[in-house]
C-alpha cells in the first residue's frame, strides 16, 4: 500500500536539476572555450579512473530527447546550468552567439512543453582564461576581478533569454566550490590553499551580488543554490559542541549570513583563522545582501563533528555517524534531517529568509530498479511536507538528477539519475524512480 501523498501547497512546484559540464559534452563545438574543469580532468589522478567529460551525457546533442524525458515526467520546472565558456570564451570580451544559441533553442523547447527553465549561471565550469594569471599564480574566484566578469556575463545571457526567463540562480554551492576547488584541490581548479581560499567566497558572493543587480536590471527574480547541512556535535561535550559551532559557521553561516543579513559570521572567534576580512571592500555586503527572490537549498546529508586532535589546524573534525544507512557514495541516508534544516533556517533568520526552494536533493545507486532512489526521495519529500506543516515556506522541490552523468571527481561511477545513461552508447532507460516520481508528481496536480 503506498503511503498518502504529503499535504503540500497546490502550487508547489516539482521539479529536476541539472548541470552543464556534468551533461553537455561537445567541450570544444561552435567556438566553446576551454573551462578548468577541462584542464583539471585531463591532470593525470584528478579524477577517478581518468574519466573527463568531452562526452558526458552528449546533452549538446541529445537534448530535444532529454526534453521529451522532462515531459515525460511531467515537472513543473527544470534547473539547467548556463556554460559560462560557451558563451564568452574567453570569460569576458567577445560573445559567442553560437554558444547563447544553444540556450535559446532549449529555453524555446521547455516552454513549448509547458516546463519553466530555471537557468543557474555558474555551477563551477569557469572559463579557462579567467583561472590562468601572467605570473601563474592561482586567479579564479580568489581574483575580485572575476566577480565582475560574472556580473558582465549574466547581464549578456539575461539581454538574450531575459524574455522568457524570470527566475535565475546565480551560484551553485559557493561552499563546495570554495572547499574542493581552492582549499583541498580534488575539484577544478585545483587548488590546496586550506583556509587562504577563504576570498573565493568573498569573491564568488560579490560576483552573485553585481549578476543579482543586472539580473534585475533586465527584468529577472534572483535565487541563489547554497548546499546547506544541518551540524551536529558528537557528544555534549563542551569541545565537541563549540566544533559544531565552528563547523556551522565555516559550511552554513559564511554564505547565509552575509546573503541575508549583510555580515560575515566572526570565523576567527571560532578559531577557523583565514583571511576572510582582506578581500572584503566597504560596500561589498551591501551588494551581497540585496534582498533575495528565494533561497536555493542543495541538500543531501547532514554532519556530525567533534573536537580535532591536538595540532590540527581546523577547529573541527567530522565523527562517523554509526547505525545510519548509506548510499553508493557512502553518504549518511536522514531524511528527516532536511526538516530540521528547513525548520533551523526559518527560526533562525525569521524575517529576512526569502521563500525556500529545495534546489537539489537526491542520491547515488546504481541499477535501473532502484527502490533504495524510491525510498530515498519518498523520505525527503514527506521532510519537507513536515516542514511546511510546521511553518516553513517552501515553494519547490528539485530532484538531483535527471540522466546519470560526470560526478566531478568521481567521474561515471555515481549515478544520480531518474534515467539510466548507457555511457558507451547514450541509451537512456528511465529507472523505476523516474516512473514513482512521474506518479508523484501527477498525483499532486491531480489536487491542483
Ligand atoms: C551538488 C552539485 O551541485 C552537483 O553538481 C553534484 O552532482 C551533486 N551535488 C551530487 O554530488
Amino acid at each position: 500500500m503506498p503511503r498518502p501523498l504529503p499535504t503540500l501547497p497546490s502550487d508547489f512546484v516539482w521539479g529536476v536539476s541539472s548541470s552543464a559540464y556534468q551533461i553537455e559534452g561537445a567541450t570544444t563545438a561552435d567556438g566553446r572555450g576551454p573551462s578548468v574543469w577541462d584542464t583539471f580532468a585531463a591532470r593525470p589522478g584528478a579524477v577517478r579512473d581518468g574519466h573527463t567529460a568531452e562526452t558526458a551525457c552528449d546533452h549538446y546533442q541529445r537534448w530535444p530527447q532529454d526534453v521529451a524525458l522532462l515531459s515525460g515526467l511531467g515537472v513543473d520546472a527544470y534547473r539547467f546550468s548556463i556554460a559560462w565558456p560557451r558563451v564568452l570564451p574567453a570569460g569576458g570580451g567577445p560573445v559567442n552567439p553560437a554558444g547563447l544559441d544553444f540556450y535559446d533553442r532549449l529555453t524555446d523547447a521547455l516552454l513549448a512543453a509547458g516546463i519553466t527553465p530555471l537557468p543557474t549561471l555558474y555551477h563551477w565550469d569557469l572559463p579557462q582564461a579567467l583561472e590562468t594569471t601572467p605570473d601563474g599564480a592561482p586567479g579564479g574566484w580568489l581574483l575580485r576581478d572575476t566577480a565582475h566578469r560574472f556580473a558582465e556575463y549574466a547581464a549578456v545571457v539575461a539581454a538574450r533569454l531575459g524574455d522568457r526567463v524570470r527566475d535565475w540562480i546565480t551560484l551553485n554551492e559557493p561552499f563546495v566550490h570554495m572547499v574542493f576547488g581552492y582549499a583541498l584541490g580534488n575539484h577544478a581548479p585545483g587548488h590546496a590553499l586550506m583556509l587562504d581560499a577563504l576570498p573565493a567566497a568573498h569573491h564568488q558572493l560579490l560576483g552573485h551580488g553585481l549578476a543579482a543587480a543586472a539580473l534585475r536590471e533586465a527584468g529577472g527574480r534572483v535565487l541563489v543554490a547554497n548546499n546547506c547541512t544541518p551540524v551536529s556535535a558528537a557528544t555534549d561535550a563542551p569541545a565537541d559542541r563549540a566544533a559544531a559551532d565552528a563547523y556551522d559557521a565555516l559550511h552554513n553561516r559564511l554564505f547565509n549570513d552575509p546573503l541575508l543579513l549583510g555580515r560575515y559570521p566572526d570565523l576567527t572567534a571560532y578559531g577557523v583563522t583565514g583571511d576572510l576580512g582582506g578581500a572584503v571592500r566597504d560596500g561589498d555586503l551591501a551588494v551581497i545582501s540585496a534582498p533575495l527572490d528565494g533561497l536555493g537549498i542543495n541538500y543531501y546529508n547532514p554532519t556530525v563533528v567533534r573536537a580535532p586532535e591536538v595540532g590540527s589546524p581546523l577547529p573541527f573534525e567530522e565523527a562517523p555517524q554509526p547505525g545510519v544507512a548509506r548510499t553508493a557514495f557512502d553518504w549518511p541516508v536522514v531524511p528527516e534531517a532536511l526538516r530540521d534544516l528547513l525548520l533551523g533556517l526559518t527560526r533562525t533568520y525569521g524575517d529576512a529568509l526569502p521563500p525556500l526552494t529545495v534546489t537539489e536533493n537526491g542520491c547515488s545507486y546504481p541499477g535501473t530498479d532502484d527502490p533504495e532512489r524510491i525510498a530515498f526521495l519518498d523520505g525527503h519529500v514527506r521532510a519537507v511536507a513536515e516542514a511546511v506543516a510546521a511553518g516553513a515556506d517552501v515553494r519547490g522541490y528539485f530532484v538531483w538528477t535527471l540522466t546519470d552523468n560526470f560526478e566531478w571527481a568521481e567521474g561515471y561511477h555515481q549515478r544520480f539519475g531518474l534515467v539510466h545513461v548507457d555511457h558507451a552508447t547514450q541509451e537512456r532507460t528511465p529507472k523505476a524512480s523516474y516512473h514513482w516520481y512521474r506518479d508523484l508528481v501527477a498525483a499532486h496536480r491531480g489536487r491542483r
